[in-house]
């Protein structure tokens, strides 16, 4: 498993998404397996939040922060995994209002802290923007939690770069804690967000924005970075217009995604590897920390993302994939 430092921490490339634990298809059981099956191949970074539960059958936000903390505990591997959650979530049922405010993010940090049954958080992010938040607000909220050391290290999640940007410069110029991380939606697939009309606070990764992440240090984890799944089913669908037929693309139905299946396809041969861990060797062989923030409903899909972690990926392959096509 590939690996690097992050805030004096020697982390994983790859990190386990905790979004589904005790879920539908994640029962508490299964979800204990999924996580000790990640930690054995060398994951050591878990990513879960506090809204994460609402739609698991008992309908709980903090369930999922509920099931790593019991994990956490029962398995004593607290020191081992660097622990990431987030907080300031919109309501789920009207996502244009702010949870931005201090008092809305000073009671969730306090129910993460509860439900993981931890001291301290090593990543906080704040899970949406809302672009009519002020930000010097926000920053001082948050460098208030590290102050407090209820958190050792800030994210923005679903933040455009330039918010970032603004935020962090304010944070420098008075003293506080910048974000040193940065978390969106990124994996093979080209996403058209255009018809995105569901949910405009979630932010996918722009070709345009790669070089300024690269240049701008942070950490950029990345959420749905196998595209729920998009070229492995395509895989087993025999290609892109048989998955399209069956009705399988979801929102990744920008046509230059029928390209990318044939690079991904010819990637897949030249490594031998399958489209799953291909995606993960794609994102992990960027020159700076990216790191694909893994999930599953069974196990074996698991296992399968995590069965090539250390191909790392040519130019030239990225020209294969990407193409020309700037969004
Ligand atoms: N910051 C944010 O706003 C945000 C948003 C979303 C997620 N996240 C984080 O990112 C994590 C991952 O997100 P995600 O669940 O959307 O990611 P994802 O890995 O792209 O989607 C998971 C789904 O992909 C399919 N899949 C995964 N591996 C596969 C394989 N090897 N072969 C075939 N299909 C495979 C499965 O679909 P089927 O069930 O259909 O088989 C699985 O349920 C979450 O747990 C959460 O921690 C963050």
């Amino acid at each position: 498993m590939k690996t690097f430092i992050f805030e004096g921490r020697q982390i994983s490339r790859i990190a386990l998404g905790t979004a589904s634990f005790g879920g539908q298809k994640l029962d508490v059981e299964k979800s204990f397996e999924v996580a000790d099956a990640a930690r054995e191949k060398g994951v050591n970074v878990f990513d879960t939040a506090r809204v994460y539960g609402f739609n698991a059958p008992c309908g709980r936000q903090g369930y999922s922060e509920y099931l790593v903390g019991r994990y956490l505990r029962e398995r004593g591997c607290r020191e081992e995994i660097f622990l990431v959650t987030k907080g300031g979530h919109p309501p789920v049922n009207d996502r244009n209002i702010s949870r931005l405010d201090r008092k809305n993010l000073e009671f969730d940090v306090e129910k993460s802290l509860e439900d993981l049954n931890v001291d301290s958080i090593d990543l906080y992010f704040l899970h949406r923007d809302h672009p009519q938040m002020d930000l010097a607000e926000v920053m001082e909220t948050l460098h208030g939690f590290v102050q407090k050391g209820y958190v050792k290290a800030l994210g923005a999640s679903n933040w455009r770069p330039d918010r970032i940007a603004w935020a962090n410069e304010y944070a420098r110029t008075h003293g506080l804690t910048p974000f040193a991380a940065s978390q969106v939606e990124w994996n093979m697939a080209r996403f058209d967000d255009r018809g995105n009309t569901f949910d405009l606070t979630q932010f996918a990764m722009r070709d345009r924005d790669v070089e300024d992440y690269r240049r701008s240090g942070l950490l950029v984890m990345c959420y749905t970075s196998q595209a729920h799944g998009l070229f492995s089913k395509m895989q087993e669908a025999g290609g892109y217009d048989a998955l399209a037929a069956a009705g399988g693309l979801r929102k990744y139905t920008d046509p230059d995604n029928r390209r990318r299946g044939e690079a991904v396809e010819a990637l897949c041969r030249k490594y031998g590897i399958s489209p799953a861990a291909l995606g993960m060797a794609y994102l992990t062989s960027y020159d700076f920390p990216v790191m694909p923030i893994i999930s599953c409903s069974r196990i074996e899909q698991l296992l399968d993302s995590l069965s090539a972690p250390d191909v790392e990926l040519t130019e030239e392959d990225f020209r294969l994939l990407l193409g020309d096509y700037q969004c």
